[in-house]
């Protein structure tokens, strides 16, 4: 008998949005502030919080509650999972975000709004990235999730990628001319 003891769940969903309306509202308010803040980014725009009752982020948000309901139900964690804080990151040519995790966070996610081809892939790190010592072979190239120190998504518009905060994670660097856009997201249990 051989048993999966530890899991690390990422979940993927789409979801059906106007990205482009959401763009619009995106870019419009980056130019109200156009300082941000810098956490994880290198380089990019990152706003400030936004603001949960924000008419324009109604329709992401109410998705958004619905699959995090699906998602953190394989906890089986009988409070509620409640949104805590989010914001839009606007990546351009170079710009990516380095190694980090939401610590304090139960779940955390991203919503991809304009993705350019090349813009750049997100890793999630192995939570035992150790791995390398005892596998030196060309076999890490593949992804197994039982030896693999990384796991990647190729983000694609509408997607929605739901991860515990405690998973480390960084998005490569835009390879694109365009500029790359997507929400971010923590949710506490209450
Ligand atoms: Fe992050």
């Amino acid at each position: 008998m051989i048993e999966d003891v530890f899991a690390t769940p990422i979940g993927q969903y789409k979801l059906d949005i106007d990205c482009l309306e959401l763009e619009r509202y995106i870019l419009n308010m980056k130019e109200k502030d156009p300082k941000g803040r810098t956490i994880s980014n290198v380089g990019g725009y990152q706003s400030n919080p936004l603001d949960l009752n924000d008419k324009n982020f109604k329709v992401f948000l109410d998705k958004l509650l619905l699959k995090l309901k699906e998602y953190s139900s394989i906890f089986e964690i009988s409070l509620n999972t409640k949104i805590h804080d989010y914001w839009f990151n606007i990546n351009n040519l170079k710009h990516g975000n380095k190694l980090h995790n939401h610590s304090g966070a139960f779940l955390s996610g991203v919503f991809y709004v304009k993705i350019p081809k090349n813009s750049g892939k997100l890793y999630f790190q192995n939570v035992k990235a150790s791995h390398d010592n005892c596998f030196k072979s060309k076999t890490l190239n593949t992804y197994n999730k039982y030896r693999s120190n990384y796991y990647n998504i190729t983000p694609k518009e509408n997607l929605l990628v739901l991860f515990p905060g405690w998973l480390d994670h960084l998005v490569e660097s835009n390879n694109s001319n365009e500029n790359r856009i997507s929400i971010s997201f923590n949710t506490v249990i209450e």
